[in-house]
């Protein structure tokens, strides 16, 4: 029996699609155990691209069951979108893929807030996927929100799709918006059932079942550890736990059942929307770097900040996590660079430290860098499937400051390009 986590150790796009991806290959049944179609996983296999939102990527390995968890908040209409996409390129979806009844749904309703808020006059902008998620998360909380299960029982959605909208409709009033109709959202909610009906399930047994049979089970974080909303850079996070230790609940398995926690970062940091980013490289060194990783969000398409790693912040995600060992991305990024910088410790005004609790403190970090010496290709050497020398430093440096083993690196965009080391 082998359950293992998948989690991002930096904020988001470290590339999880990819290695879940490739994990999926030897795992029976793959997890998606928070988040939303905020998330964007880019995986390309056999000349073909596909962008998932909401699906594991586990669902392209034919023999796979796939369950998005109750952990998750489920945007129906992109589900819909989503699986009639795949079906249209020959992939099985119906079948193999089941949705937590206690999965909330993220209606249009929740979208519309989410841009209220975020243009709301003195409160902090987050700069949101504008997804709807925060609402929707924050619903699940007040315990107003609708269930994938409500999709199944008409006479009392409508019953809580009437209080949903009466909760809203003073964010409406205030800024002058028309506020949305219930006839609307029962008709869209009509149309979600009959694709998606059939998929509700109790997951929950789904995966233990699985677990108990002696299958591989994959748990699927989406964003990452600073993006989560205990754990990260708050205010500036999303609204769910992405971290390894939410996977069990996420997914309705005990936590004794996880066997082991992979983390995830690229081999320099991102972060998209508001918030600090201590290692940040700004002007035409920044751009650069964003254009030779393809860093513009496959969600929004909005481009993503870029700066060096930062093992100040990975050390702190490595410890909430207690990650088994470390995938790096993006390897191949780096090559040409004459050299690559490695933030190892912050100079704040109080001294050196690790990583601090409020955002405001992290903002007036001062990142000390080391520096490597860069290397040009990122391809292992036929003969050996070494890396270059100075990729391998680099890489048994990062893996020392972060206490978990680098067994394997991403170097490139296809299945083959996940490269064995040590
Ligand atoms: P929300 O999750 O849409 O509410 O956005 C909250 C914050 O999380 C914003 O800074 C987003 O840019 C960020 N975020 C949400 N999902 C992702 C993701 O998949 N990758 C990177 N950043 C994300």
């Amino acid at each position: 029996m082998s359950v293992r986590v998948v989690v991002g150790l930096q904020w988001g796009d470290e590339g999880k699609g990819k290695v879940v991806d490739w994990l999926a290959e030897e795992a029976d049944l793959v997890v998606r155990y928070q988040g939303g179609a905020n998330a964007g996983h880019t995986v390309q296999v056999g000349g073909e691209t596909y962008v998932f939102h909401l699906i594991p990527s586990g669902i392209l390995h034919s023999a796979k069951v796939c369950v998005i968890g109750n952990g998750t908040v489920v945007d129906p209409e992109t589900l819909v979108r989503e699986i009639e996409d795949l079906e249209r390129r020959g992939v099985r979806v119906r079948g193999r893929l089941h949705v937590s009844h206690a999965a909330h749904m993220v209606l249009p309703v929740h979208r519309a807030v989410d841009h209220l808020w975020e243009s709301s006059p003195g409160a902090p902008r987050i700069g949101t996927t504008g997804r709807g998620i925060g609402p929707t998360y924050a619903d699940k909380a007040a315990r107003v929100g609708i269930r994938m299960g409500d999709l199944l029982d008409a006479r009392e959605l409508e019953s809580k799709l009437r209080v949903l909208l009466a909760r809203h409709a003073g964010t409406f009033a205030e800024r002058g918006e028309a506020p949305p109709v219930l006839a609307t959202l029962l008709e869209a909610c009509g149309r979600y059932r009959e694709c998606l009906g059939p998929l509700v399930a109790d997951t929950a047994s789904i995966v233990n079942a699985a677990i108990d049979r002696g299958q591989l089970v994959l748990l699927e974080g989406a964003q990452g550890t600073l993006l989560d909303v205990d754990h990260g850079t708050y205010p500036y996070v999303t609204s769910s736990s992405p971290v390894a230790g939410a996977a069990g609940g996420g997914s309705g398995i005990g936590p004794t059942r996880i066997t082991e926690v992979i983390g995830v970062a690229k081999a320099y940091t991102t972060r998209v929307g508001e918030g600090p980013f201590p290692t940040e490289i700004s002007g035409p060194e920044g751009e650069a770097l964003q254009k030779a990783g393809n860093e513009f969000g496959a969600t929004t398409g909005r481009p993503r900040r870029c700066g060096w790693l930062d093992l100040v912040a990975l050390r702190r995600a490595a410890m909430i996590n207690h990650v088994s060992e470390v995938i790096v991305t993006k390897l191949d990024v780096l090559a040409g660079l004459p050299e690559v910088r490695v933030c190892v410790e912050y100079q704040t005004p109080a001294g050196t430290g690790g990583f601090p609790m409020e955002p405001h403190l992290l903002e007036r970090c001062e990142p000390v860098y080391r520096t490597f010496e860069g290397w040009r290709e990122t391809q292992p050497h036929a003969e050996d499937r070494s890396l270059p020398p100075q990729a391998s430093r680099f890489l048994a440096f990062v893996a020392s400051e972060i206490g978990a083993p680098i067994r394997r690196v991403s170097a490139g965009v296809g299945r083959q390009d996940m490269i064995p080391i040590g």
